[in-house]
C-alpha cells in the first residue's frame, strides 16, 4: 500500500550507501540541497570495487547494505553508487516497499538529455555498469533518438582513490580512454560521468576532450530528485538540525582519511562506526 505523508517519521535520517567513499560526492550534493536533514552514510569499503563484480554479487551486496540502513531506521534511501543503482535498484525497492529508494542512474540520464543538443551521448562508468546498459535504457527512455555509447574506464576509480585527480598521470589515462571517443567525426557532445569517483577527475577529463562538450554527473540531479520527493511526500525534517553519521565495513581511520576529498570537508574519525554486513 502506498504510504501517505503522515506515515513517515520525518526526523529519521536519509540513508545513503555506496561501495566505498565515492558516494560521498552524492552526499555532498544532498547536504547542500537539504541542509536541514540528517544523513546516515554507509560505505561498503571492505568489498569495493562493485564495478568489476557479477550482477548477482552486486545485487546481494546492495541488498545487504540496504538492510543495514533500514534496520537502523531511515525514511528514504539513496543508492549513491552507479553500479549498485544500475544493477540492484529494483531488488532494493522490492525488499523495502515502505521506504522510497532513489538511484543515481535516472537523474544522470536526465542531466545528459538536458545537456545534449545532438543526442550523441557518451557514458563512462565501471565495467559492470556499462555491461548492464542501464544508462542506455534510462537515456533512450527519455530521448528515444539518442545515440548512447558506453565505455568502461575502470582505472579512474583507482586514480580518484589515490588522490591523483589532476596532473600528468590523470591526463594520460584520460587521454587513453577518451581520445578515441572524442577524436571522431561523430563525436558525442555530452559525456556522462556514470561513476561516483569520476567527478573528482573532471578537470583532467575536461583538459583532454573537446572543450565544447558538456560533462555531466548525477550528484546534482540526484539531490534535486531527492529534494522533490521529500517535498512531495511531506517528509522534510521539522527539527532542522542536519548532521551526518558514517558507517563503514572496513577501517574507520582510512574511511575518514580518504573520504574527506570526496566530501569536501573533514570527517572526524569518531563519527565513523565499523559495521559488518
Ligand atoms: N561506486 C562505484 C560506482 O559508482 C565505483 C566504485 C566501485 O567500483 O565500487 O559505480
Amino acid at each position: 500500500m502506498t504510504k501517505t505523508a503522515t506515515d513517515y517519521n520525518n526526523e529519521l535520517p536519509i540513508g545513503v550507501f555506496d561501495s566505498g567513499v565515492g558516494g560521498l560526492t552524492v552526499l555532498k550534493a544532498l547536504m547542500r540541497r537539504l541542509p536541514g536533514e540528517r544523513f546516515l552514510y554507509l560505505g561498503d569499503c571492505a568489498r569495493l570495487p562493485y564495478g568489476t563484480k557479477s550482477p548477482q554479487t552486486v545485487t546481494r551486496y546492495a541488498l545487504q547494505a540496504a538492510s543495514v540502513l533500514a534496520s537502523r531506521g531511515v525514511k528514504l534511501m539513496v543508492i549513491a553508487c552507479n553500479t549498485a543503482s544500475a544493477i540492484g535498484l529494483d531488488a532494493v525497492r522490492a525488499a523495502h516497499p515502505g521506504i522510497p529508494v532513489v538511484g543515481v542512474v535516472e537523474p544522470g540520464a536526465q542531466a545528459a538529455c538536458k545537456a545534449s543538443r545532438s543526442g550523441r551521448i557518451a557514458v563512462i562508468a565501471t565495467e559492470s555498469t556499462i555491461r548492464g546498459r542501464a544508462y542506455h535504457r534510462a537515456i533512450t527512455a527519455i530521448r528515444p533518438d539518442a545515440q548512447v555509447d558506453g565505455h568502461a574506464c575502470s582505472l579512474f576509480v583507482s586514480l580518484a582513490e589515490e588522490g591523483w585527480h589532476t596532473g600528468e598521470i590523470a591526463e594520460a589515462v584520460a587521454m587513453r580512454y577518451l581520445d578515441p571517443i572524442f577524436n571522431d567525426a561523430h563525436a558525442p557532445d555530452t559525456l556522462v560521468l556514470g561513476c561516483t569517483h569520476f567527478p573528482l577527475l573532471k578537470q583532467a577529463i575536461g583538459n583532454v576532450i573537446n572543450p565544447e562538450a558538456a560533462i555531466v554527473d548525477s550528484a546534482g540531479t540526484t539531490a534535486q530528485a531527492v529534494h522533490g520527493l521529500v517535498h512531495d511526500l511531506g517528509m522534510g525534517a521539522t527539527e532542522g538540525h542536519g548532521g551526518i553519521r558514517f558507517l563503514t565495513t572496513d577501517d574507520a581511520a582510512r574511511f575518514a582519511r580518504t573520504g574527506q576529498g570526496f566530501l569536501g570537508r573533514s570527517i572526524p574519525e569518531d563519527d565513523v562506526r565499523l559495521v559488518d554486513l
